[in-house]
């Protein structure tokens, strides 16, 4: 399925609005989790963080180092539990880990003694497919994340950047309603990371699916995403990480390269930006100058 292109502002707020009209497939209702510190105290990953993403939405989630997105990508996979709150997939109440929502790590997490199509037919036999139907379907999203010529290989004969599409293509056989990223790119080089984003914008286009997506790259989040959510840290008002916006991103749609070279590419990284880091002033602080010994000629 191709979604239709919006080119001018008012197609891209058109196209934003009606995303509203889709059903919410993810929700978070007052989201807190707390952990306990080797002191015997509390730290506050997460505190009351309320959000919804709706069917075929890409939502890339940014913030600073510690702000919870870790945790929040966790608790949405089902992996650890809310000390309070709930999280919904279409509705219901998560309990824990489920086929409804599938997990792209920043690690590479592909089983080293099975082969490219045999990792990715493992998420299908988990679900009790024959035999046949397991090997088809694998070599179908081989196919999609072009590596079907690497079918017979085993990962350590892979790049890192193909490692990170076959757990795309082992994520998505199992067909989830929300796939769930936490840095998926991020051991990536720069060019390796920007045609995987390239792919997964293609991937996204092509199949019924809900992306979350966790990044600490302010252009990675404006490439990809429809809305970024955006995480601040513990501040003089919160006690941890919270929710600071949830924003929309007007560019010309679908998404691709070419918008880098957007001028409202820049306004919307420029808002981000000032978002994720209040704090630059101290990165400009000047150190007193201290002289320790002369400074020569030869310095
Ligand atoms: N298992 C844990 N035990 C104790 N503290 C934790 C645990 N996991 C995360 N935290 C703390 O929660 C906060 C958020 O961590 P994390 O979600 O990993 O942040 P991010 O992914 O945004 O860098 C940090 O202060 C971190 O130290
Ligand atoms: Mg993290």
């Amino acid at each position: 399925m191709i979604p239709d292109s919006a080119t001018t502002t008012q197609d891209i707020e058109q196209r934003l609005l009606k995303i509203r009209d889709r059903p919410v497939v993810l929700e978070a209702k007052h989201l807190t989790r707390h952990f306990r510190t080797s002191q015997g105290g509390t730290a506050v990953a997460l505190q009351d963080v309320s959000f919804q993403i709706h069917r075929r939405e890409f939502v890339t989630v940014i913030g600073p180092s510690g702000c919870g997105k870790s945790t929040l990508v966790r608790l949405l996979a089902g992996l650890d539990e809310p000390t309070m709150g709930e999280i919904l997939v279409d509705g219901k109440t998560v309990n824990g880990p489920g086929p409804d929502r599938g997990m792209v790590f920043q690690s590479y997490t592909l089983f080293p003694w099975l082969t490219v199509q045999k990792n990715v037919e493992f998420g299908l036999r988990m679900q009790g497919k024959g035999d046949n139907e397991c090997r088809s379907q694998a070599l179908q999203w081989l196919e999609m994340v072009g590596l079907e010529s690497k079918a017979d290989f085993y990962p350590h004969q892979l790049s890192g950047g193909m490692k990170q599409r076959v757990a795309i293509a082992r994520a998505l056989a199992a067909r989830p309603r929300v796939l769930l990223m936490d840095e998926p790119f991020g051991a990536l080089d720069p060019e390796t990371r920007a045609q995987m984003q390239s792919y997964l914008l293609q991937i996204w286009q092509n199949i019924n699916i809900t992306i979350v997506f966790i990044t600490h790259d302010l252009d990675e989040a404006v490439l990809l995403a429809d809305r970024i959510l955006v995480l601040g840290a513990a501040d003089g008002v919160h006690p941890g990480g919270h929710l600071k916006q949830f924003m929309d991103v007007p560019l010309p749609y679908p998404h691709d390269v070419d918008v880098l070279r957007d001028p409202k590419f820049m306004a919307v990284r420029t808002h981000l930006d000032d978002l994720v880091h209040p704090r630059r002033e101290l990165v400009r602080d000047r150190l007193p100058i201290t002289r320790m010994v002369p400074l020569g000629d030869d310095v």
